[in-house]
């Protein structure tokens, strides 16, 4: 069977948190289709691994260092993709993340917890916790986006966000995690505005719940049982299971195909087995 994508051989996308769980799966599928791959990552041994894997199954990839908070760092990556490809048309903006300080350690407010050392209370989340959350997940967009935006208005090329669930309503527990990513539906849509006459198209992917390194303490137990967590948002989700990181790559083709989505920009996908749909009634 030919491709079922063959306007994308040949084509380069840079993908941002490529060494991870997700965009990893994701760029491996558009090498698949012969698109040539760029993995920014840090740290950098997660993007080998991607690259590596891709290069042993007869695609093209290379694997740069690149922390995407850091603009300069993020300046000399587009140098050495450049380098290497000659161009760049997709950039995949995976690169995000949570952190311990930017969470509580229950739902909702009680006494109790705020003089309990083991509870972090909503009066202990930290400046700190909640900068690094932002900083990774929202300026970590916006730095690829802007070093990367030179490159695709040649190309007329697209950019996809990585968005959660965790943006249209917040999930209890990660006040940082979810404001930033409501953050990039946002700016998901002003991109999407602002290049709307270029030929550049913005959208972003929302995942429901996903196994992932990031969230496997959260879904999973030692003994890799499924957590309250993971029982409560199954009973959510009415197709009754987590995602799996194949379950983004037909959205990913279509998003990234002009021929298929050409129309389309400013949109965040749910990918969630219906988890949005269902009003818990
Ligand atoms: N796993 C889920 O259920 C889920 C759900 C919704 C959204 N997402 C989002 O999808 C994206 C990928 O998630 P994942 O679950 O595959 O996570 P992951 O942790 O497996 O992958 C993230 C990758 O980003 C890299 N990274 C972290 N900080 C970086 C930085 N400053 N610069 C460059 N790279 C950096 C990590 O090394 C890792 O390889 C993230 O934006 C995440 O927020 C995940």
């Amino acid at each position: 069977m030919g491709s079922t994508h063959p306007n994308l051989a040949g084509k380069v996308a840079v993908v941002t948190g490529g060494g991870g769980v997700l965009c990893g799966s994701m760029a491996r599928e558009l090498a698949k289709h012969g698109v040539k791959i760029a993995i920014l990552n840090y740290p950098k041994e997660f993007g080998d691994q991607t690259a590596q894997a891709i290069n042993q199954s007869g695609g093209e990839a290379i694997s740069i260092f690149c922390d995407v908070t850091k603009k300069e760092v993020v300046e000399q990556a587009c140098v050495e993709v450049i380098e290497a490809f000659g161009q760049v048309d997709i950039l995949i903006n995976g690169a995000g993340g949570n952190h311990p300080e930017g969470s509580t350690t229950n739902e909702l407010y009680s006494e109790k917890d705020i003089d309990d050392p083991e509870v972090r209370s909503f009066f202990d989340l930290t400046p700190a916790g909640f900068n690094h959350v932002f900083n990774l997940n929202l300026m970590g967009t916006l730095l690829p986006s802007q070093i990367f935006a030179k490159e695709l208005l040649k190309t007329k090329g697209v950019i996809i966000n990585m968005s959660s669930m965790s943006a249209p309503a917040p999930m209890t527990k990660v006040p940082a995690y979810s404001a930033a990513k409501a953050g990039i539906d946002n700016f998901t849509k002003w991109m999407a505005v602002h290049f709307g006459e270029t030929g550049i198209r913005v959208n972003a992917i929302a995942p429901g719940f996903f196994l992932t390194e990031q969230n496997r303490r959260l879904l999973t137990n030692e003994d890799g049982s499924y957590t309250a967590r993971t029982i409560k948002v199954l009973s959510q989700t009415p197709m009754k299971r987590l995602g799996k990181p194949e379950d983004l790559h037909g959205v990913l083709l279509w998003l990234v195909d002009d021929t298929f989505s050409g129309f389309v920009t400013g949109i965040s996908v749910p990918v969630d087995g219906g988890f949005i749909a269902y009003s818990g009634v």
